[in-house]
């Protein structure tokens, strides 16, 4: 909690978490869980998923398309010496006043992260290095995800997490769909559904030397999950790769993914 803002009573902070749309259902106080899209028990195994490999103790960490912040806080309870939360579209909604209600569960937690408003194609250099690149469900959010790919290289020191919508999973070679209009779940900001083969030759482009894949925990191969890693890396980053996870730059790592 800010040190400055007066403590809401419980019946406050219920009014102001109502007053706003959520995607992440976030525990701010005992029997007061903000009303997300994602619920508790998916973002419990997607936390799982994504973070649980990981040893984040004293990393810088970014995580570009934070939203309400829920795998910023999380990785902050992992440990993270520095967390910046950045966002952009959702953020600056008028309809998700996203940036708002960020702030409310950044308040309420009372987590020492740094939020940044910028859009993931303005993200350069000048951002500085991060041991670990956070981006969670956004590469098919943009309408050219390879040049905001090339930026986030930029600003990788050792790994670059990727969660995507994913398509053309049964294709060995690398392939992206291109959804113009609606046409993917009715929403216009979907662009773009990469296929395994295209995400491990974009990571190796782009000078990552180490590629692991799951599929989503609970959507399964609808939606890939990708740990990048620089040469740089350091040895005690990953903990355990559990039986989900394969090493995707080995010869017929791809075609054991097919379908059969
Ligand atoms: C599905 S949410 C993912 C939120 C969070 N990272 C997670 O995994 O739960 C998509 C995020 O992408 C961001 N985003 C960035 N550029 C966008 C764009 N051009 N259109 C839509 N969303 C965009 C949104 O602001 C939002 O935070």
């Amino acid at each position: 909690m800010s040190s400055s803002a007066p403590r809401l009573s419980d019946a406050e902070l219920l009014a102001r978490m109502q007053s706003f749309h959520w995607w992440h259902s976030i525990a701010l106080r005992p029997g007061l869980t903000t009303f997300g899209g994602k619920t508790e028990l998916i973002l419990a195994q997607e936390e799982q998923a994504l973070l649980a490999p990981f040893n984040l103790v004293g990393r810088s960490v970014i995580d570009v398309g934070a939203w309400n912040g829920f795998f910023s806080f999380a990785a902050k309870r992992r440990g993270a010496a520095r967390v910046l939360a950045t966002d952009s579209y959702i953020w600056n909604h008028p309809v998700w006043r996203g940036r708002e209600a960020f702030e409310l569960a950044r308040g309420e937690l009372g987590l020492d992260i740094e939020a940044l408003m910028v859009d993931p194609p303005d993200i350069t250099e000048a951002l500085g290095q991060f041991d670990v690149v956070m981006f969670l469900g956004v590469f098919y959010h943009l309408y050219d995800p390879i040049d905001v790919m090339t930026r986030l290289r930029s600003i990788t020191r050792q790994m670059l997490l990727v969660e995507t919508h994913s398509d053309l999973t049964g294709d060995a070679r690398p392939g992206m769909v291109f959804y113009p209009g609606a046409i993917l779940n009715q929403d216009a900001t979907n662009w773009w559904g990469p296929n395994p083969a295209a995400m491990l030759h974009l990571f190796l482009q782009l000078g990552f030397t180490r590629i692991f894949y799951r599929d989503h925990p609970t959507l399964g191969r609808t939606r890939g999950i990708y740990a990048a890693f620089t040469p740089e890396v350091e040895d005690d980053l990953v903990l355990r790769f559990d039986e989900h996870w394969q090493d995707l730059d080995v010869p017929g790592a791809i075609e054991g993914l097919l379908s059969p």
